[in-house]
């Protein structure tokens, strides 16, 4: 074993996993053996869409966009019920759906726009579809953009998306209604949203490279209908029904520790509860365990 590859195995013992994908790609680079060529030269270029390094931010971006590694995701603490199973793997098809859709020339964007009442999982969704298709997760909050900088929304938006054009991502439009909001119903003294939201459209149909959009809000009922067409699917998130809040609440506290897992806690399903009230009771729960 040479000195990169226990440097990678060191990176992963500690948890340093870009470190450890950066020593992987070195690994990759090294070894020139004809054998393994098609399989490094396949997983380096896995190793480079998934890094953040690829995705360092210029300075005008940072504080506007955040871009994540998420490869530390804690999957066996993210239920997929019926509705995320379901949209996940509409989004694995438009992935081939794009690739195709390009060498006939025709644009075609992957993206989800996700309504759902507060504490449904529209966030934590988009980062589990960046954790399973390695990809870095953009995150980009209109509340946010809106509130720090009106006035030069529209200005910020483009200089976001033209960084993003090319770059493969799960680029994340948390609170669009803060942005998308009907033209004509902005009250705006001088119709900064309306014409921001005209800014989203046109920096949205400019993205048709490898990018998967994932739009967020609690207000569909507000969004422009226009806007609203630039989404491939539409899909609404609900709480859980009971059979899948028995399965998360299982399968979290088995991540956990089995012995946690009393009958007590598995009725907490019994009740309607949104996925955020969930995992709030079963921390409640975990910290109770932990000092008895
Ligand atoms: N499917 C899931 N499995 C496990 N935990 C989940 C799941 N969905 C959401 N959660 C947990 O619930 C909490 C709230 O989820 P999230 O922030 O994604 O909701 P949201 O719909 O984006 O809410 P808001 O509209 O308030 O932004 C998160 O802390 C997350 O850990
Ligand atoms: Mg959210």
């Amino acid at each position: 074993m040479d000195e990169n590859m226990l440097d990678c195995i060191r990176a992963l013992a500690e948890n340093r996993i870009q470190d450890a994908k950066d020593k992987a790609i070195i690994c990759c680079i090294n070894d020139t053996t004809k054998k393994n060529a098609s399989k490094t030269s396949y997983y380096k270029k896995l190793l480079e869409n998934g890094s953040t390094k690829m995705f360092e931010l210029p300075l005008n971006l940072k504080g506007l966009l955040n871009v994540q590694d998420v490869s530390d995701f804690n999957e066996a603490r993210y239920y997929l019920g019926k509705e995320q199973k379901k949209t996940y793997e509409q989004i694995v098809e438009g992935v081939n759906s794009t690739l195709k859709m390009l060498e006939y020339g025709i644009p075609y964007m992957n993206s989800t726009l996700i309504y759902g009442e507060p504490g449904t999982g529209k966030t934590e969704f988009a980062k589990y579809v960046a954790f399973k298709l390695g990809l870095p997760y953009a995150y980009l909050n209109f509340s946010y953009l809106i509130d720090s900088y009106m006035g030069k929304t529209a200005q910020n938006l483009n200089r976001i998306f033209d960084y993003c054009k090319g770059k493969k991502c799960v680029l994340m439009l948390d609170e669009i209604d803060c942005i998308g909001i009907e033209r004509g119903h902005d009250t705006g003294a001088d119709g900064e949203l309306g014409r921001t939201t005209i800014a989203l459209m046109q920096s949205l149909d400019g993205l048709v490279d490898g990018q998967i959009v994932i739009g967020a809000t609690n207000r569909c009922d507000r969004l422009d209908k226009a806007l609203l067409r630039r989404f491939q699917r539409q899909v609404v998130f609900k709480p859980f029904d009971k059979e899948e809040r028995q399965a998360m609440i299982e399968a979290y506290m088995n991540s956990v520790d089995s012995s946690f897992l009393t009958d007590d806690i598995v009725q907490y399903a019994d009740e309607s509860h949104t996925q955020a009230e969930i995992v709030k009771f079963l921390i409640e729960q975990i910290v109770n365990k932990i000092n008895e």
